[in-house]
């Protein structure tokens, strides 16, 4: 099966030209100008962008927290990710205390298995290193399971020490894999929790306060730090949020070291005001790290334009606010007058794409391209899928949308596809918009249509990170 685009704008992380593209079967095959393919479905691009599918390495899809799940799962959240113009994400399994990474693995395929509607790849969480655990580990990468999350947050719950994520860093460095960081100092903050809830602080926004930027941004200096001591080896700070966190980035990185680090776009978008929403609304926006004084913004801009900071994830990991939505039993309610049993997490898989468009190319903050390289090229490098995925590029998958740059739309929980009743954004016009979405060669979202089929969405094996 052919398809041809025709007349539309490739824009990739490097360049911006006119071009039909040719896909056969899965794979691009030809890229030129008025490309002949007689007997082609034909997916009409003029006046559009043909942008490589968004690459979101950061999604939770029903990550167990709290007490209860995330509320999207591989079916939901994948088509969700489609409309949004994402075609291939990667999740975190979790390891249960005593689990092998095989089973946390295992655990997660089976939820994605016959419902993701876009290709998935997948972290693992690791809780517990042990010895065992670390052997583990290389079976892993040479399935396909490349990077390892770890948690300097969340004592009792995921936390490890110090010598943990040295070991998993040296080891890290042996088998051709990445350490994937959240960087929060939990021991402070669990102190700041405690003091603050004895003096009765239980609204959302208590949840900011105990989490302040100096512990994400000492927790940040001290991993690379820990890398640094492991050999120089390679690190992955995800969700950073604050100004002092980055400042740690580019210390590590004027030194030359191999220190890496993503944000997500309620950081850029997002600030510390929304806990001030009336009554409970604040719990929308509990998160780990939490949103930041808005001056934090204009600080992680500048590091997306001076590459200190090499991608843009969602950390998509929704909560509903309201109880019994869909079905869904209590989220966020759940801590209700005590916010830290508020599970943490908002959802963004589907307005990522957009939200960059708009806010850093619309706005001029950032190129047309390197908006491709943010969301696109580097995280399918860094995560071991490139060139495979994150291009448009003979012989890649054709993992490809096309992008309407002129159409405006208004982002909101009444329209969306992500299950969960809220919309961070609600009500915020933004310009560009998806048109046509194929995965490996299929159009799986045509004009605002879903056409993909549950399930069709298949693994990434993902290779060792391309680090540059
Ligand atoms: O609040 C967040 N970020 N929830 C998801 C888990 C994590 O730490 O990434
Ligand atoms: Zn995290
Ligand atoms: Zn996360």
């Amino acid at each position: 099966m052919k398809t041809l685009i025709t007349g539309g704008t490739v824009v990739t992380a490097t360049d911006t030209y006119k071009a039909d593209v040719l896909i056969d079967g899965e794979k691009v095959a030809a890229i030129g100008k008025d490309l002949r393919a007689g007997g082609a479905k034909r997916v009409d691009a003029s006046r559009k962008y043909v942008i490589p599918g968004g690459i979101d390495v950061h999604t939770h899809m029903e990550l167990p927290f709290g007490g209860t799940f995330a509320s999207d799962d591989f079916h939901t959240g994948t088509v969700a990710a489609a409309f949004g113009g994402t075609t291939s994400i990667v999740d975190f399994a979790v390891q249960d205390f005593g689990q092998s990474l095989e089973k946390a693995r295992d655990t997660w395929l089976a939820k994605a298995r016959g419902k993701a509607v876009v290709d998935y790849g997948l972290h693992v969480i690791v809780r517990d290193v042990s010895d065992k655990v670390l052997k583990e580990m290389a079976t892993m990468v040479s399935e396909g399971v490349t990077s390892f999350k770890l948690f300097m947050a969340y004592p009792g719950v995921f936390m490890v020490d110090d010598a943990a994520i040295f070991k998993a860093l040296a080891r890290s460095a042996e088998i051709g894999a990445l350490i994937l960081m959240h960087a929060e100092n939990g021991g402070v903050i669990d102190v700041l929790v405690k003091k603050a809830l004895a003096a009765k602080h239980g609204e959302p926004k208590w949840h900011a306060l105990t989490r302040p930027p100096e512990a994400e941004g000492e927790a940040t200096g001290r991993a690379y730090k820990l890398a640094e001591m492991a050999g120089g080896v390679p690190l992955y700070i995800v969700h950073l949020s604050a100004a002092q966190a980055l400042e740690q980035v580019r210390l590590f990185r004027d030194r030359g070291l191999p220190a890496y680090a993503e944000t997500c776009p309620q950081y850029l978008f997002l600030s510390y005001d929304s806990y001030e929403e009336p009554g409970f609304d604040g719990a929308k926006y509990v998160m780990s790290p939490p949103l930041r004084p808005k001056w934090h913004q204009d600080e992680l801009w500048r590091g997306l334009a001076k590459n200190d900071l090499q991608v843009v994830s969602t950390d998509h990991c929704p909560f509903c606010m309201k109880e019994g939505y869909q079905g869904l039993p209590k989220q966020k309610e759940l801590g209700r007058g005590d916010f830290s049993k508020i599970p943490n997490g908002a959802p963004g898989v589907e307005t990522r794409m957009v939200l960059l468009y708009d806010g850093g190319v619309v706005a001029g903050r950032i190129s047309l391209n390197r908006w491709i390289e943010l969301c696109c090229t580097t995280p399918a490098k860094i995560m071991g899928m490139f060139p495979k995925k994150g291009t448009i590029a003979v012989g890649s998958d054709a993992d490809i949308v096309v992008w309407d740059p002129k159409a405006t739309q208004t982002l909101s929980a009444k329209t969306h596809h992500m299950r969960v009743d809220y919309n961070p954004y609600e009500g915020k016009k933004v310009k560009g918009k998806v048109v046509t979405v194929l995965s490996r060669g299929e159009v799986i979202v045509d004009k605002d249509k879903l056409v993909g089929k549950k399930g069709r969405g298949r693994f990434v094996k993902r290779g060792s990170p391309a680090l540059s």
